[in-house]
């Protein structure tokens, strides 16, 4: 039996870009259990990475009935279960089989540049950017529906007859648990679907009119539904019977556990990429610093509440690397023994432009590189040129966000797993020239889906009663005027203030 009493509880999935988990919170959004599944990166060839989404709808269901049993309960106490998943990873399957055509393409891979230069030519990037807010780049999900379309053999016709579905994970999830072939709901959300390419910012539906430019069958397309509201029931399993009531892409996901509701309340979140978003309210904000305007959430049949995104393809992957592909730590954490062994950076910079460089650049075509080498340099300075890494491609995403929004950062709330990394969050608080906060449930990601499918099913009345959850755990304040660089970690629980919420305008 759990140690928060009886319950009821919600369950959450996060599948993301490395690992597939399910979290069970309680009512006060405390985490009751937790279990989590890796998955193969698979990386055919240069600038390509797959996923096996077989492999990954099996990983769900072994941590859904993972954390079911660490937690000890049954699916009589889980009164709803929340969706949230990395964004833009792209899968075509077969509605009858429902085998998929093809290994799922990731957000990362940019196999589909020379296609998004062709849609763009003689127009430009932002060809689709006033109805969908994005620019014609790899990172989407549109391009990769198209290459499959291009590239599977027989896919087209099979498409076009109706036999073909696509999704995001969170559909991918949604299909599989609602009964598959017998009957599962072929649905996505708002935030998902704003990912795509494909969907009106301003109808929130899919445009017939990119959709003829981007040559994709409607037939394929999943039916857009609000973030919250419950899609089906759990056909079998653990759960059985559970509804399935809330989706949202995993920083939407992270900006509602962050509990960010209010115009001007922001996030970061610190994964295998960053991602930032800032709640705009109800009207689409357009960018002109290379930012991405994106469906924040929306509830039930409320109004959708928009954001405005900095994205960042590698952070956490980078460190990943450095462990896998250079061997030159054993794990993630040893990366900060490891550049807290030196006092700088020894002249070295790391550009991880591994999948090309997102915001606020949109170039599909840059790739990585390591600057100012000396023979002074040692790989305990490489490791310090990576935390940077992170914390100088956040402050090129706030300095644009601040020229979006003409309000200038007060403080950062991050989360994520790369927020348990001191020496990062200190950098990160010296680049930004600002204070950096991290609530006490740092897995926000899964919070936020499980916040709304609370909110769908009546669990939590409403959103006032979710930011009544915000703890602050730790906060890191600039130092890089002082000499000594040790971190300072304060612990209490104020209630929080967005980052962007105070009204201090940029003069
Ligand atoms: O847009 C990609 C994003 O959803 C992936 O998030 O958590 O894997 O860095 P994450």
């Amino acid at each position: 039996a759990s140690s928060h009493g009886q319950g009821p509880f919600i369950a959450a999935i996060d599948q993301g870009t490395t690992s597939s988990r399910c979290i069970v919170f309680d009512r006060d959004g405390r985490i009751v259990s937790v279990d989590q599944k890796e998955h193969e990166q698979i990386f055919p060839k240069p600038g390509w990475v797959e996923h096996n989404a077989t492999e990954i709808w099996e990983n769900v269901k072994e941590v859904v009935a993972g954390a079911i049993s660490k937690a000890g309960i049954t699916a009589i106490d889980v009164k709803a279960i929340g969706i949230t998943n990395q964004r833009e990873t792209t899968l075509l399957w077969d509605r009858k089989t429902g085998e998929p055509v093809h290994n799922a393409i990731v957000w990362q891979d940019t196999r589909t540049d020379a296609l998004c230069r062709e849609l763009g030519r003689n127009v430009g990037q932002d060809r689709f950017r006033r109805e969908t807010g994005l620019p014609l780049a790899s990172y989407f999900a549109g391009p990769k529906i198209r290459w499959l379309l291009d590239n599977v053999e027989g896919l087209r016709e099979r498409a076009e007859a109706g036999d073909i579905l696509f999704g995001t994970m969170d559909s991918w999830v949604i299909w599989n648990l609602t009964g598959g072939v017998n009957g599962g709901v072929h649905v996505t959300d708002v935030t998902n679907a704003s990912r795509t390419l494909l969907m009106n910012l301003h109808t929130l539906d899919w445009d017939e009119k990119i959709l003829t430019s981007m040559d994709i069958p409607a037939a394929v397309l999943p039916r857009i539904r609000s973030s919250a509201e419950v899609y089906g029931h759990t056909a079998e399993g653990i759960l059985a019977g559970v509804p399935v009531a809330s989706a949202l892409g995993d920083q939407q996901a992270a900006l509602f556990g962050q509990t960010c509701y209010a115009e001007g309340e922001a996030k970061s979140t610190y994964g295998t990429g960053t991602f930032l978003l800032m709640n705009t309210g109800e009207k689409p904000v357009n960018s002109y610093n290379g930012l991405l305007t994106t469906v924040g959430y929306r509830i039930g049949d409320e109004k959708p509440v928009y954001a405005l995104e900095g994205s960042i393809a590698v952070t956490g992957s980078l460190v990943q690397w450095m462990r896998d592909q250079m061997g030159l730590i054993n794990s993630a954490a040893e990366i900060e023994t490891l550049a807290s062994s030196v006092e700088d950076n020894g002249g070295a910079y790391f550009v991880p432009a591994f999948s090309g460089l997102f915001a606020p650049y949109w170039r599909d075509d840059a790739r990585g590189v390591i600057a100012g080498l000396t023979r002074y340099v040692t790989k305990a300075h490489i490791a310090r040129a990576v935390l940077e890494a992170t914390a100088w491609q956040t402050r090129e995403i706030v300095d644009a966000m601040t020229k979006d929004s003409g309000v200038e950062l007060t403080a950062l709330k991050v989360d994520g797993g790369m927020t348990s990394n001191n020496l990062l969050m200190q950098t990160l608080s010296d680049a930004l020239d600002a204070p950096v906060v991290r609530p006490m449930v740092a897995e926000t990601t899964c919070l936020g889906a499980a916040y709304a499918a609370g909110l769908a099913v009546g669990f939590w009345p409403d959103t006032d009663a979710l930011r009544a959850n915000w703890r602050r755990a730790a906060e890191w304040t600039p130092e890089w005027t002082r000499t000594s660089a040790t971190a300072s970690t304060r612990t209490g629980s104020r209630p929080c203030s967005g980052p962007w919420a105070g009204s201090k305008t940029r003069s």
